[in-house]
């Protein structure tokens, strides 16, 4: 695996005038981040060895090389999705690439449906835990220790240094951000509202279908994240009503503006 990491590294490395501090996936709720960034470069994910392909409607597949509020970037625009059919590998695979491009801090995004009562559509959600119940762990296998341990801690995933500075951002734009955990399940279905009610049960806030196979690889590289999830529907019996993935993009573009403005400043102030 490792020389597969160094050759699509190495492959994209060619294009930096200097090396991303900050990767970025620009999951539902982020695409609009591109507009903001002065681009360098951009590679299509099937011109990149060892890379996957994403297909999902609304997610374009290239990765963007550039500056955002004046740091180094590396962006991927179009997200690879368990439920499309990749294997863990392939799904946290441009998470090792992004480490090994000399990244410090992941930034990752997603629409999910909100568990917590006191969360509304359209509120955003910083990731401060995750409950993993995908069927298949990113991690299983033979271990490569030069990549990260056998057995990774898992006790502090999103760091807390860049959530209390992402709270003080969001505070002195008067944006409401809510901190909770996210259950990350395999989809392509939404819940049933028994599958809802069992998630809040056991100590969900929001539910989505992506996200933990990526933290979980970051926390064995031992890479800083920080995950936000924008509320797209609501997984509260009593309050379900039907969603689709229309809904959701519609949803989460919406907020999109709100997450971006934050974004931008958190990069500007690390
Ligand atoms: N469940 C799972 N994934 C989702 C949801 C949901 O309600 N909304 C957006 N992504």
């Amino acid at each position: 695996m490792l020389e597969r990491i160094n050759e699509t590294a190495s492959y994209i490395s060619k294009y930096f005038s200097k090396a991303p501090e900050i990767g970025i996936i620009l999951g539902t709720g982020l695409g609009g981040l591109v507009r903001e960034i002065t681009v360098e470069k951009e590679i299509p994910y099937s011109e990149l060895p060892h890379f996957p392909t994403s297909s999902v409607e609304g997610h374009a597949g290239k990765l963007i090389i550039g500056t955002l509020a004046g740091k180094p970037v590396v962006a991927m625009q179009g997200r690879i999705h368990y439920y499309e059919g990749w294997s863990m590998k392939d799904v946290t695979y441009p998470i090792r690439v992004m480490k090994f491009l000399g990244i410090k801090l992941l930034v990752l995004s997603n629409a999910a449906g909100g568990l917590n009562p006191d969360y509304k559509v359209g509120d955003i959600m910083m990731i401060r835990d995750h409950i993993n119940l995908f069927p298949e762990h990113p991690l299983r296998g033979e271990n490569d220790n030069s990549l990260g341990p056998r057995f990774p801690d898992m006790s502090e995933v999103y760091q807390e240094t860049f959530r209390t500075l992402a709270q003080q951002i969001a505070k002195v734009n008067d944006i409401k951000l809510h901190e909770g955990v996210y259950a990350g399940v395999s989809g392509p279905t939404f819940e049933t509202p028994a599958e809802y009610h069992w998630l809040r049960v056991i100590g969900g806030d929001a539910v989505g279908m992506s996200t933990v196979p990526e933290a979980i690889v970051a926390a064995h590289m031992r890479l800083n994240l920080l995950a936000f999830s924008i509320i797209t529907d609501m997984g509260i019996v009593g309050q379900i009503e039907k969603v689709s993935h229309e809904e959701v993009q519609r949803a989460a573009m919406a907020t999109e503006p709100i997450l971006t403005k934050i974004l931008k400043q958190i990069i500007t102030a690390i």
